[in-house]
């Protein structure tokens, strides 16, 4: 892959939000997703870019809406590149190729759809303290990072502050009838989806982390989001990504301990070498470790895609 341009930021009309990540635009009918080349670790958006990650992240959501047939029916109308931007944005092509994905816009389900295949982070505590996750009863004595005899959807609540709450999935029915009931629509059209959601999100996981062990990454969990769209629950957001998803290196995988990150494991190890107390402002990242970390996504990708 040669070296892409990099994008801290983008600054064109009908910005609607800005994530950590990435920029959002209202295009009417459709949304414009743009993932930067922003990098958060701990919470925080470091100053500096990792050149190119945005367009690899958008190239592995394509590459598994393509790979998976559980991932349909999906929001994605089509990624943007030379020759194919939408009106008015055509002066911007160079800086959003690759990288910039025009969806259809959905009624999202207030509702984070997790998928977990082994037992680590939020799950883990959770366990620790209530030998449940979600709701969900598991076997006494697992340890941290222990694959789960099968994977379990541990819904979340969305929430603009980013302190999402864990929920039994009885709850997160009802949060999706509430939800359809808000929108004019029967609350059983919400509960449905949230039933459908589940199964595709539990089938989405299996098929991509048994393909991905297969190219030596264990996908340890994700979140997924759903969305309805003229009467269909379509897969929206990102899929399957470093920043959706737990990514580990299989080789060095070790059940009782915190698995290292794929992908942001040398920016952690960095921030925690220098002591920075994990709160803003980000302190600056040597080039190396810049560099270090855009080399640990070309591999992702190029494990995954070939
Ligand atoms: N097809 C769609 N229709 C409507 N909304 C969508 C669609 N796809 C994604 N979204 C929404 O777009 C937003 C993306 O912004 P978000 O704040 O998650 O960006 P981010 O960079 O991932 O930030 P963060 O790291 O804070 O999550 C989310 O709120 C998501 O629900
Ligand atoms: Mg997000």
């Amino acid at each position: 892959m040669s070296r892409p341009a990099e994008l801290m930021h983008t600054d064109l009309p009908g910005l609607l939000h800005r994530g950590k990540v990435r920029d959002l635009y209202d295009l009417g009918d459709q949304l414009m997703i743009v993932a930067t080349d922003r990098i958060s670790a701990f919470d925080v958006v470091m100053n500096q870019p990792v050149p190119g990650k945005g367009v690899i992240l958008t190239q592995m959501s394509r590459f598994w809406l393509e790979l998976l047939p559980p991932c349909n029916p999906h929001h994605l109308d089509y990624v943007v590149q030379p020759g194919r931007a939408p009106i008015g944005y055509e002066a911007a092509v160079d800086s959003l190729a690759g990288r910039a994905m025009v969806v259809k816009k959905t009624h999202i389900l207030p509702v984070e759809c997790v998928a977990r295949g082994f037992l680590i982070g939020g799950g883990w505590k959770e366990y620790q303290e209530s030998g449940r996750v979600s709701g969900i009863e598991l076997p006494a004595g697992l340890q941290q990072a222990q694959r789960l005899g099968e994977p379990i959807f541990t819904p979340s609540t969305k929430s603009n502050t980013g302190h999402d709450e864990p929920i039994s999935f009885e709850r997160a029915v009802e949060i999706a009838g509430e939800f359809t009931a808000s929108l004019g629509m029967p609350a059983s059209a919400g509960r449905d989806a949230m039933w459908e959601a589940r199964r595709r999100t539990l089938d989405i996981y299996v098929q991509g982390a048994r393909y991905a062990e297969s190219r030596g990454i264990i996908l340890a969990d994700t979140k997924l989001e759903f969305g309805l769209h003229g009467g269909q629950l379509l897969l929206a957001d990102e899929v399957l990504t470093p920043d959706s998803s737990r990514f580990w290196p299989a080789d060095s995988y070790l059940v009782g301990t915190n698995p290292p990150s794929f992908d942001k494991q040398y920016l952690r190890d960095y921030l925690e070498s220098i002591h920075w107390p994990k709160k803003p402002p980000p302190p600056p990242i040597p080039v190396d470790v810049l560099e270090q970390t855009r080399s640990r996504y070309v591999e992702a990708y190029r494990r995954l895609a070939g």
